[in-house]
C-alpha cells in the first residue's frame, strides 16, 4: 500500500504540533509500505503557493519535545479565500492545483477553527482532507480538548502562581490577562489552578464595580493582596452590546490596549490599591508540550494514520470522554465552541466563591 500525505499546520502555533506531524509521520511509516510525506510551509500560504519539502524520514525524528511547527505557520484568513486579491490569484484554485500537481492521496491540515473552515472548503472542493484540532484555546466544537490547550494552562497557572508570591508580599492586587479572544476556557482552567480570586472570561460580561467589591472586600479583611485573572477578550457589560468596531474605537479613545491595563487603572482609582497588570502574552504557546499534550498530540496524529490507510476523509480527529474519534469537517467548521453559561467548572468556581464579575 502506498500513501502519498500532504501536511501543513495553519494559524496560530502552539505547543503539540511538532509531536502531532511526528504521530501522523511515524504511523504512516509503519502502516504502509511506501510513506511519501510532503511537507507545506507556513500553513496554506505553502499550499497555494506551491511552497513546499518532500521530507525524509529523519525529520520526524527529535521533534516530539519541540515546541513551535517545524513547518511554519501563517495566518490565512478564512475569509479571504475566495477573495481575489491584488496579486490575482484563485486561492482555491491554486491550492487544488498544488494537491493535483502533487499527486497527493490526501492533505492533513493542523489548526484551529480558521484553519478547519478552509479545510471543509477543500474538502467540499473534493480534495481528501484530514483535520487535527490544536490551539491554546480549546474553543473547537465537538472535541473535549485540542492539543496545545494543556500545556498553555500550565504555562498560565505558573505565570498565576509566581504573581501570587509577589502580590501577597507587597499586598497589591495584580490583574493577570490570559489569552483567549473569545473563548475564555484557558482563563477559567487557570484560574481555577492559580486560585484566582476573580475569573473574567468574554462569555460573561462584567461590571467592574462587582470586580471592585471583591478587591474591597478583601483589603478590608486584612487579605490585602487579590487576583484577577482576566480573558484578553473580556469585556465590559455596556461594552458587550456593541459592535465590534464600535467596541474598537471605544476602546481607543480610553487609550487603552490591554483590557488588564484598563481594568487595573480602574480598580486603582475606585478602590484606592496599589494595582498593576500583568501580560505574559505569546509565552503562552511558546516551548515544549507538557506531557499530556505530547500524548495527545501523538494520539490525535496516529488516528489520522489510521483515517489515511482506510481512506476515510472529510473528517477531524476529537477527543470523546477517553476515545479518540472523528467528526465530519461539515458538522464542526465554524462552530466555535466557547464556555457555556452554566458550564460545571463555572457553578463549581462560583460555590467556591469565585467572583466573575457578572
Ligand atoms: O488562537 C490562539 C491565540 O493565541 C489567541 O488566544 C489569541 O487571541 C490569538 O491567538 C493571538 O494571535 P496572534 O498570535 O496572531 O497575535
Amino acid at each position: 500500500m502506498k500513501r502519498r500525505i500532504g501536511i501543513l499546520t495553519a494559524g496560530g502555533d502552539c505547543p503539540g504540533l511538532n509531536a502531532a506531524i511526528r504521530g501522523v509521520a511515524k504511523a504512516a511509516y509503519e502502516m504502509f509500505d511506501e510513506t511519501e510525506i510532503v511537507g507545506f510551509h507556513d500553513g496554506y500560504r505553502g499550499l497555494i503557493e506551491g511552497d513546499y519539502d518532500e521530507m525524509k524520514r529523519s525529520q520526524f525524528s527529535g521533534i516530539l519535545t519541540l515546541g513551535g511547527t517545524i513547518l511554519g505557520t501563517s495566518r490565512t484568513p478564512f475569509s479571504n479565500m475566495r477573495v481575489i486579491e491584488d496579486d490575482n490569484v484563485d486561492k482555491v484554485k491554486a491550492m487544488k492545483q498544488t494537491y493535483e500537481k502533487l499527486k497527493l492521496d490526501c492533505l492533513v491540515t493542523l489548526g484551529g477553527n480558521g484553519t478547519h473552515k478552509t479545510a471543509n472548503l477543500l474538502s467540499q472542493e473534493g480534495l481528501n482532507v484530514i483535520g487535527l484540532p490544536k490551539t491554546i484555546d480549546n474553543d473547537i466544537y465537538g472535541t473535549d480538548f485540542t492539543f496545545g490547550f494543556h500545556t498553555a494552562v500550565d504555562i498560565a497557572t505558573d505565570v498565576i502562581d509566581r504573581i501570587h508570591t509577589t502580590a501577597a508580599s507587597h499586598g497589591r492586587c495584580m490583574v493577570i490577562e490570559i489569552m483567549g479572544n473569545k473563548a475564555g476556557w484557558l482563563t477559567l482552567y487557570s484560574g481555577l489552578a492559580g486560585g484566582a480570586d476573580v475569573i473574567v472570561l468574554p462569555e460573561i460580561p462584567y461590571d467592574i464595580d462587582k470586580v471592585a467589591e471583591v478587591v474591597e472586600r478583601r483589603a478590608k479583611q486584612k487579605k490585602a493582596f487579590s487576583i484577577i485573572a482576566v480573558a484578553e477578550g473580556a469585556m465590559e457589560k455596556s461594552e458587550a452590546k456593541m459592535k465590534r468596531k464600535e467596541r474598537e474605537a471605544y476602546r481607543a479613545k480610553q487609550g487603552f490596549t490591554n483590557i488588564a491595563i484598563r481594568m487595573a487603572k480602574q480598580l486603582s482609582e475606585i478602590v484606592g490599591v496599589e494595582a498593576r497588570p500583568v501580560i505574559p502574552g505569546h509565552m503562552q504557546r511558546g516551548g515544549s508540550p507538557s506531557a499530556y499534550d505530547r500524548v495527545l498530540s501523538t494520539q490525535f496524529g496516529v488516528h489520522a494514520a489510521d483515517l489515511i490507510r482506510d481512506k476515510q476523509y472529510g473528517y477531524t480527529v476529537a477527543l470523546s470522554g477517553n476515545q479518540v474519534i472523528h467528526n465530519r469537517l461539515s458538522d464542526i467548521a465554524g462552530v466555535p465552541k466557547l464556555v457555556p453559561l452554566d458550564d460545571q467548572m463555572v457553578a463549581l468556581a462560583r460555590h467556591m466563591g469565585i467572583i466573575f464579575g457578572d
